[in-house]
């Protein structure tokens, strides 16, 4: 049941399971922060971690850290906590570089498997798909072809016999749509197309299940659901069955099978290390490693559970001051945003920034969608009682027409 009345959320707040991971993430004063899933909030156990790394790690320990403190395989050890949160086995995942450079990677790797070219992706896709698509085809002789994945289209595309890679977010980035895994995979194996997700919008969001839903490849970033901070690595799934045939393009010395041979030809790694490039961000990797002890602890269908019954929330409300939704309402293809579009042309910026200005964070989507992200670890319910509440006053009143709403900042 949707709760009415802002003592129903102080209820559901105090029979809430989560309820006591929100002390561990550091959230200011006066702030109702709908941006997590775009840069999630820093755990508190975080800057020690850090400081730790820094200060003993590299500090005292210096050039013995690689060995004892397990830098070298930092890739490998992060990428098996992240396992669990996409549904992958410990070997199938390494965390290292961006999630842009990871994209390349798995689709060059993915376009060299099969004897056709063209990759099939999706026409609204955030735009770094669209670019990396662009030029991994380029660089190939390949093409780009572009479809609406939520439309009747996908299955025609699918069908045309020349499709070597499908690449789709698994939850789309600006209205929240979250994609059926593995019918969309099954569909695109009996055409003969592999598939590479992009899990940006869906790891720490939603239940991920890469090895039930058959998927080939998989990339994401840590720093929105998975709060390891601005630029976080990213991480990379490989399906094992993969492992022994991918030849990803970025062939670096950290995925040489022997790098300590300091051999002069290059040799893959037999196992998801050939993906690995180069040296990676080690301080940034504790802060990763801080937030993933964090969520080795969350139970993901309670974090499910909430996120849902949050979105509900927030539409209902949004819903009663008229404002429409672009986010699904049916809960088997919604993520945990919300993306509200204003009927009045131009007033979505203005509403994010008055919002903003009362300590309501979300976030802004060009040309009109604003977004607002549910994260059920350190967000209540009354949290989202009280966005709605100040959303309904910023539209109502007419606040956002202020001219100082309308300023446009580098980031929106
Ligand atoms: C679906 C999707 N893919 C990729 C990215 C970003 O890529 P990168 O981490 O390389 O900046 C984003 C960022 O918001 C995203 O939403």
């Amino acid at each position: 049941m949707i709760p009415t009345t802002r003592e129903d959320c102080l209820a559901l707040d105090a029979a809430d399971p989560l309820a006591a991971f929100r002390e561990e993430f550091v959230l200011p004063e006066g702030v109702v922060y709908l941006d997590g899933n775009s840069l999630g909030a820093l755990p508190r156990s975080t800057p020690g971690r850090v400081a730790d790394m820094i200060e003993r790690e590299w500090g005292r320990d210096l050039i013995r850290s690689w060995n004892d403190a397990g830098w070298w395989d930092k890739p490998r050890t992060l990428g098996a906590k992240v396992a669990p949160l996409v549904g992958a086995a410990p070997d199938e995942v390494v965390v290292g570089d961006g999630t842009s450079a990871n994209l390349f990677k798995t689709l060059v790797a993915a376009l060299r498997m099969s004897d056709r070219s063209v990759v099939l992706g999706e026409a609204g896709n955030f735009p770094t798909d669209l670019y990396v698509t662009e030029g991994a085809t380029s660089l190939l002789g390949a093409t780009q072809r572009r479809v609406d994945p939520d439309g009747p289209g996908l299955a025609e595309a699918l069908a045309t016999g020349d499709v070597a890679v499908l690449l789709l977010s698994h939850v789309d980035y600006r209205g929240g749509t979250l994609r059926d895994m593995p019918g969309i995979t099954r569909l695109a194996h009996e055409h003969g197309a592999l598939v590479v997700w992009d899990l940006c919008h869906s790891v720490g969001a939603v239940p991920v299940d890469l090895s039930g839903g058959g998927a080939d490849f998989a990339v994401g970033c840590t720093y929105k659901y998975l709060n390891a901070g601005p630029g976080a690595p990213a991480f990379l799934y490989a399906a094992r069955r993969h492992h022994a045939v991918a030849d990803q393009p970025l062939s670096g010395w950290h995925g040489h099978a022997r790098p300590f041979d300091f051999t002069a030809d290059y040799e893959p790694a037999p196992g998801v290390s050939r993906f690995l490039s180069g040296s990676q961000p080690l301080v940034a990797d504790a802060a990763l490693e801080a937030s993933l002890d964090v969520w080795a602890r969350a139970d993901l269908d309670q974090v499910r559970a909430k996120s849902l019954a949050m979105t509900d929330l927030f539409l209902e409300r949004a819903a009663k001051v008229g404002i429409s939704s672009i986010t699904p309402a049916e809960h088997g293809r919604r993520g945990s945003q919300v993306a509200l579009v204003q009927p009045e042309e131009g007033a979505g910026y203005p509403i994010v920034q008055a919002l903003i200005a009362r300590g309501v964070i979300g976030d802004f989507r060009a040309p009109d969608v604003m977004r607002f992200g549910f994260t059920p670890l350190y967000l209540r319910y009354v949290d989202v009682w009280d966005a709605a509440e100040a959303l309904t006053e910023v539209v109502e009143s007419g606040e956002w027409r202020q001219e100082r709403f309308s300023r446009r900042g580098q980031v929106t």
